[in-house]
């Protein structure tokens, strides 16, 4: 399949960059292959071995993220500005493997309809459990499912909110295991900040789901920012290891329209229409 050879052959997070120390060798897994990379003097360098043979990963270190590729010509990574703003801080919130295709743990990121019964108190409370309607589109450019006009009333939106405030939100998925949330920036309205879920696929049903902030805050330390956001992420973990099946199913049969879903169905439809098999199921 074209778009699973577009996935093998594209760059995928395996780890926050502040957990690569000097020296340490790492070895994990990507698309059913065995990884391995460490840092040295001269920057990072891995291998993968496939039938026995060991050759050269690919290696990237962007937006707080180490990044690999079986390719020796990977395409470009997805554009993200404001990890070159140097107010901004980068905070890795953890890497944590779940028993879920990655694609679950991005369409589970999605989710606003969940806020008030799974993240109770922090990211919405009852009464008010109504998903407002936003607008959602495929960016044909950029090939990425952009959802716009997402708001929700929220106890504690984020670390720096100090009190209950209508949170807005912009999600951009894009790459199948790649979504990005841009959120109300409490200390400063005129920016996002945005929170980042870089999932590494392992296997059709395992993933690892690497959380990296780029935030506007002078008021919390790195521990604080973390605690909040695995708090929430925590959260979520108990939902994702009740997803059955592991893989995420993706025919239009499968599909329940309500208007909370309005983007986990874009989600799916753009997986479907690309071709995309792995970590999915189709029929
Ligand atoms: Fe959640």
């Amino acid at each position: 399949m074209e778009a699973d050879r577009l996935l093998f052959e594209d760059w995928h997070p395996v780890a926050a960059l502040e957990d690569v120390v000097l020296g340490r060798e790492f070895s994990t897994r990507l698309l059913g292959r065995a990884i391995s990379f460490a840092r040295t003097q001269d920057g990072v360098s891995g291998t993968w071995s496939e039938e026995g043979l060991s050759k050269p990963l690919s290696i990237k270190e962007d937006y707080g993220t180490l990044w690999a590729s079986f390719s020796d010509s990977p395409r470009a990574l997805f554009p993200m500005p404001e990890f070159a703003e140097s107010d901004r801080r980068v905070v890795s919130a953890g890497s944590t493997r779940v028993n879920v295709s990655g694609l679950r743990a991005v369409e589970n990121f999605l989710d606003m309809a969940h806020f008030p019964f799974v993240h109770t108190d922090i990211l919405g409370a009852e009464p008010l459990t109504e998903v407002l309607p936003y607008n959602v589109k495929i960016d044909e450019e950029l090939d990425e499912v952009i959802a716009t006009d997402c708001r929700f009333a929220q106890p504690r939106a984020s670390a720096t909110a100090l009190e209950p405030i209508e949170t807005q939100y912009v999600y951009r998925v894009t790459r199948p295991n790649v979504a990005i949330l841009y959120k109300t920036c409490p200390p400063d309205p005129t920016r996002w900040d945005v929170l980042c879920l870089f999932v590494q696929p392992v296997s059709e049903e395992w993933c690892i789901a690497h959380t990296i902030m780029c935030y506007v805050d002078e008021m919390n330390s790195d521990e604080q920012l973390r605690r909040f956001q695995q708090t929430i992420f925590g959260q979520d973990l108990m939902i994702l290891l009740n997803q059955v099946p592991k893989r995420l199913p993706i025919a239009p049969s499968h599909e329940n329209p309500v208007r909370a879903d309005v983007l986990a169905t874009a989600y799916r439809r753009w997986l479907r229409e690309g071709g995309l098999s792995y970590g999915a199921i189709r029929d």
